[in-house]
């Protein structure tokens, strides 16, 4: 394989930098052809496609989004659309493609792929909810901001000894949620994956209100509900007034960690030696730390879930 092309797709997440840039360099060591595409899938089927070299992706590995740029395309959910986007691959000879991106990006990877073009998926989403990874291109950075946040509001918090609700970006998926609540030491955490009983919620809060605790943090992942109503429904249990903070797509913005950066360095680098051997519709994720190569049909049948056991460890922490 000669020639070959990497692109972004879908929310952008801490970390693509380093994958794009270990995509071109893995392939330039190997004397390949390596082009970027701009925009993700849209940017493909208008022929966004430029040659990279090693200068290209120098000085970005500590940046957070996509210096290739993201989008999320409905055309290229069709027939006319793949075409569209294979003739602009073949008439540059591409012959292989890295999809940077999450679930819905992989399903336009495997269209390619089922349609005989070559292409490696890489899970490049903030939220963690991809199977057959035990983590994803962005996660740990968006948790340590999430940290950050709530540090920051823990300190006003104590201040003006009040109650925080603070939402928080996933999806559907828990994951931010659990990994920063328990890192951030809050006192509830309210995730999709489990029913949560506000009578318990409100218990916590007035309990420890009773032990003379009068600042507490409750986090709340924007796949169980609006963070407003999560307070609304405080004060008519508990008629407790609270502050509501959602932290939106801050989340997905920053340097990313050093975690994330080898992350991306990482799968970049594998997901151009997959290609180099003839592989095609399959991801690169995690498992056990090491390197896994899945195929994207298991990861379209597999499920993500969500660790009950650190749930566990949140809620008998949070005393
Ligand atoms: O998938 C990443 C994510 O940030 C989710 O956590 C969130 O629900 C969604 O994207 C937001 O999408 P948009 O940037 O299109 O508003």
């Amino acid at each position: 394989m000669q020639k070959i092309a990497v692109l972004t797709s879908g929310g952008d997440a801490p970390g693509m930098n380093a994958a794009i840039r270990a995509v071109v360099r893995r392939g330039i060591s190997y004397g390949m052809e390596v082009y970027g595409i701009y925009h993700g899938y849209a940017g493909l089927m208008e022929g966004q496609i430029e040659p990279m070299n090693v200068g290209s992706v120098g000085d970005i590995i500590q940046r957070g989004g996509t210096i290739l740029h993201s989008s999320r395309s409905e055309k290229f959910k069709t027939e006319e659309g793949q075409q569209e986007a294979i003739a602009q691959l073949k008439a540059k000879e591409i012959e292989g493609l890295v999809v940077i991106g999450g679930d819905g990006s992989f399903r336009g990877a495997q269209n390619l792929a089922d349609k005989g073009f070559p292409t490696i998926g890489i899970p490049g989403t903030i939220d963690n909810d991809i199977p057959g990874t035990e983590v994803t291109l962005g996660f740990d950075t968006a948790v340590n901001t999430v940290i950050e946040a709530i540090d920051k509001i823990r300190d006003t918090a104590t201040s003006h000894e009040r109650i925080f609700v603070v939402e928080v970006m996933g999806r559907h998926c828990g994951d931010i949620a659990l990994w920063a609540g328990l890192s951030g030491g809050a006192e509830s955490i309210l995730i999709p994956e489990v029913d949560f009983d506000m009578k318990e919620v409100t218990y916590r809060l007035l309990e420890g209100n009773k032990r003379g605790k009068k600042h507490s943090i409750i986090i709340v992942a924007e796949g169980v509900c609006p963070a407003a109503e999560i307070a609304q429904m405080i004060k008519e249990e508990a008629g407790l007034e609270t502050r509501v903070t959602v932290l939106g797509h801050v989340q997905r913005g920053g340097s990313p960690t050093a975690f994330d950066r080898m992350l991306g360095s990482r799968l970049g680098a594998k997901a151009v030696d997959l290609l180099r051997e003839g592989q095609t519709g399959k991801m690169v994720g995690i498992q056990r730390n090491r390197i896994a190569v899945v195929d994207f049909a298991d990861v379209f049948s597999g499920k993500h879930s969500i660790d009950l056991d650190m749930y566990e460890l949140g809620k008998s922490l949070s005393i």
